[in-house]
């Protein structure tokens, strides 16, 4: 097992960039393997989650070159996969299982989705529903809908679906599947979630009809093949605009990253925490991207809650992190799908602030942490999860003697560099660092 060790940082005086969004990487590899020709993807994220999406799309039969690690050059199969030899190994990646399940539920063949150890226990009944809904066959094998999980995919009748989970995992699954039956498949969340799916459909001239939280596909239609560019993981990017926005003094500019608006809700609560925050929207065709600058404070405690949740779900391991930090109470509601991400976000966020000296209450779906009293060193795990490990680093930074993280190959699945970037950030604080290909390039 990897261990990280982090010692207390001085202030962030930096311009950085940040690998590929992994949402939009695993979208860009499933919609030009889809479509009717050859497609260039540029600013790929080569993480093992996307590299799970490449992969099984392989096994599917997909022509896909990689001639270097953040391009990939995708034949399209004009939506017409083929039957593969063994298991799909999804690895860690739950969007991996949930998207390529809409696509193979329309394919006339059998696959098993396999995935590890903590991808076997997460629910993909919120997936199953709806495509056997539609007429496919999914069985789980795992206890309580967890896989391996088994598609029989076939001809394919359009729904309308009104999820009960607020999940672009679950929404997109239903739309892509939505693009093999005949007529129109429509999905309505509670929430509106993350809208990469729907932006990529209208790029790749497949367009949906959107209306409020209801959004429309009409089936039967072929992405034409387009490039496509992918933006900076703002997610990723959230790890170090906390570090910087908890210490007056420290200034921090991220070129290059993605700021959809469903994506963008971390800033808005970095500004209600007392940050300075500009976000400076530089392209907005396709996924919209820009820079963002921020700058320290003495942050104060805030609410996070309802509709802003599904805008911050991947943030929120960090944003507890910060409100560690802030002066007062940080509370965070409506936020029980944590317990259902890689590890039970919720209970690794409380045990890991407790051992650092932090009060926090854990609540049914959410945290209330007393932020103010001096971060401790302490030895904490990243229970498997990528963002907890990610987040902690970040608490050590700003602790009393030396953190000790525990488990932190998991990082690869979606930040491959971040130690490489963090230890620039600390030991060369003054300079502009950028991170190519998920490893750190030279400075520019
Ligand atoms: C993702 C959606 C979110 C998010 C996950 C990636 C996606 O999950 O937490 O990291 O790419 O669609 P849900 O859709 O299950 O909330």
């Amino acid at each position: 097992m990897e261990s990280w060790k982090i010692e207390q940082a001085p202030l962030i005086q930096a311009e950085i960039t940040v690998p590929g969004d992994k949402s939009i990487s695993h979208r860009a590899a499933i919609l030009t393997a889809l479509s009717n020709g050859t497609c260039v993807v540029t600013g790929f994220l080569p993480s093992e989650d996307c590299l799970s999406t490449v992969n099984a799309l392989r096994a599917l039969g997909v022509e896909i070159e990689q001639p270097e690690p953040t391009t990939l050059v995708v034949h399209g199969r004009s939506r017409q996969l083929c039957a593969p030899e063994g298991d799909i190994d999804c690895g860690n990646s739950g969007t991996t299982m949930r998207l390529l399940s809409g696509v193979l539920a329309a394919q006339p063949f059998r696959t098993r989705l396999v995935g590890d150890a903590s991808l076997s226990r997460r629910p993909m009944n919120r997936v199953i529903t709806p495509l056997t809904q539609m007429g496919a066959k999914l069985q789980a094998e795992g206890p309580k809908s967890a896989p391996p999980l088994v598609i029989e995919g076939g001809k394919l009748t359009p729904i309308q679906y009104i999820s009960p989970v607020a999940s672009a995992q679950v929404k997109s699954a239903v739309l892509l599947a939505g693009l093999f039956s005949h007529g129109r498949t429509s999905v309505t969340e509670p929430i509106q979630s993350r809208n990469h799916t729907e932006r990529m459909l209208e790029w790749f001239l497949v367009g949906p009809h959107v209306e409020g939280l209801m959004v429309t596909v009409v089936g039967e239609k072929t992405p034409e093949s387009r490039d496509f560019h992918v933006p900076g993981d703002i997610s990723s990017a959230a790890f170090w605009l906390v570090a910087a926005a908890a210490q007056p003094g420290s200034h921090l500019l991220v070129t290059d990253v993605g700021l959809n608006e469903t994506r963008t809700g971390v800033l808005a609560v970095l500004v209600r925490m007392g940050a300075h925050v500009r976000e400076i929207i530089e392209v907005e065709e396709g996924e919209p991207y820009g820079a963002v600058e921020i700058q320290g404070a003495q942050l104060k405690g805030t609410v996070i809650g309802g509709k802003e949740i599904p805008n911050v779900i991947d943030e929120l391991p960090i944003l507890a992190v910060a409100g560690a930090l802030a002066q007062g109470m940080t509370v965070i509601t409506d936020a029980a799908e944590l317990r259902v991400k890689e590890t039970d976000r919720l209970a690794a966020i409380a045990t890991n602030l407790r051992a650092m000296g932090v009060t926090v209450a854990e609540t049914d779906d959410g945290l209330e942490i007393t932020g103010g009293a001096p971060l401790k060193g302490a030895h904490v795990s990243s229970f498997g999860d990528h963002r907890i490990a990610m987040a902690f680093a970040i608490a050590g930074m700003f602790a009393e003697g030396e953190t000790f993280i525990d488990g932190v190959e998991c990082v690869a699945t979606s930040y491959p560099g971040f130690y490489e970037t963090l230890q620039r950030l600390v030991t060369e604080p003054q300079k502009r660092i950028s991170v190519v290909g998920g490893l750190p390039a030279h400075d520019k």
